[in-house]
């Protein structure tokens, strides 16, 4: 999402009248692990390679009304357990409450709510994660409304539905399946493909980070909001819509085990992210899978999947 962001916050004219600089920070351990060419050599751009639980690295690149848009996550805990992690979410929080930022956009996700089977997830369910990654959110969710009650920390909590689009991680499932099915390899999908998800464009789910970075209201700080388009798939549906598009037979996929902890159903409307911030999500699924597929077929050198 980053790569797609800085696209975004390059020509936003409203955005970069008020921020003169954007700081990028990442290890580079996965996700896209390459900043584009024109970023690295713009001169309002600086990437410094890190990870933002490094004190060194927010007490260095955080300062007073900074706008802090926390985009990382370890998405290889999935279902996996991270290890001898020295990951400092306290300290990490309490540097930038100390540099007195002006905002924090956090990313955290609606997989947070678990198994709810609701045409409407709103922000007041309950949250039982079933996955690692999930419960990773859910504490960092935690962290975060403590570091607002303790110290006024301005954070902005959004649940997004899954995110597709250009310049994706292709180990996520939308570039996954497009970029195997321009491949004409297999592709395969856990359980019978009738899990169902609300899929949102990535285009859309930045418009509404750089609504929250602008809007002027001080009575988000502490909230949470969902991103969602309020429709939904299923993933056996999207695969066939791929499959029939770059003129691939259904005969490519191939079904594997369930994925343990998966939910079956995740749907969200976001009424409470359309009212306060003025904003609505624009692209409908078929479409912005089309130019999503066009893209991917355009760019053929995308970093590769896991593995390759
Ligand atoms: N893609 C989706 O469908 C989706 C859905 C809901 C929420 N989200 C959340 O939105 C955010 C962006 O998603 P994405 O698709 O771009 O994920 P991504 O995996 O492509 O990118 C995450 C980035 O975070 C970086 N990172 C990890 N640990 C870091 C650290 N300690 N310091 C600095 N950077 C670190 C990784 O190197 C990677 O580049 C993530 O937090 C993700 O959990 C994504």
């Amino acid at each position: 999402m980053a790569v797609n962001l800085l696209d975004r916050l390059h020509t936003d004219a409203a955005l970069t009248s008020r921020y003169d600089k954007v700081i990028l920070v990442d290890p580079l351990q996965y996700g896209v692990q390459k900043i584009p060419e024109a970023v690295l050599a713009d001169p309002r751009y600086e990437f410094v390679e890190g990870s933002i639980y490094n004190p060194n690295v927010v007490t260095k690149v955080v300062g007073a009304g900074d706008l802090v848009i926390h985009l990382a996550a370890e998405v290889n805990s999935f279902t996996q357990p991270q290890s001898g992690s020295a990951d400092d979410p306290v300290g990490y929080l309490k540097n930038l409450a100390d540099a007195r930022i002006g905002r924090l956009l956090f990313l955290s996700s609606a997989d947070v709510y678990g198994v709810n089977d609701s045409a409407d997830l709103v922000e007041s369910d309950p949250v039982r994660p079933t996955v690692i990654y999930a419960a990773a959110k859910a504490a960092f969710e935690a962290y975060l409304s403590a570091f607002h009650a303790l110290y006024g920390l301005p954070v902005v909590v959004f649940r997004p539905v899954t995110i597709y689009g250009p310049n994706q991680y292709p180990g996520w499932l939308v570039p996954r399946v497009i970029t195997q099915a321009l491949a004409g390899e297999q592709i395969s999908i856990t359980g019978d493909g009738s899990v169902r998800r609300d899929w949102i464009h990535i285009s859309d789910v930045c418009d509404l980070l750089i609504k929250a970075a602008l809007s002027g209201r001080d009575d988000v700080h502490g909230a949470v909001f969902n991103v969602g388009t309020g429709t939904e798939d299923s993933v056996l549906a999207l695969t066939r819509h791929v499959l029939s598009r770059v003129g691939q037979p259904e005969s490519l996929i191939t079904f594997t085990a369930d994925r343990p902890g998966d939910i079956p159903r995740q749907i969200a409307h976001a009424a409470k992210a359309r009212r306060v911030f003025g904003w609505a999500p624009t692209t409908p699924l078929y479409e912005g899978l089309d130019t999503t597929i066009a893209w991917y077929s355009q760019h053929p050198q995308h970093p590769q999947r896991p593995g390759q």
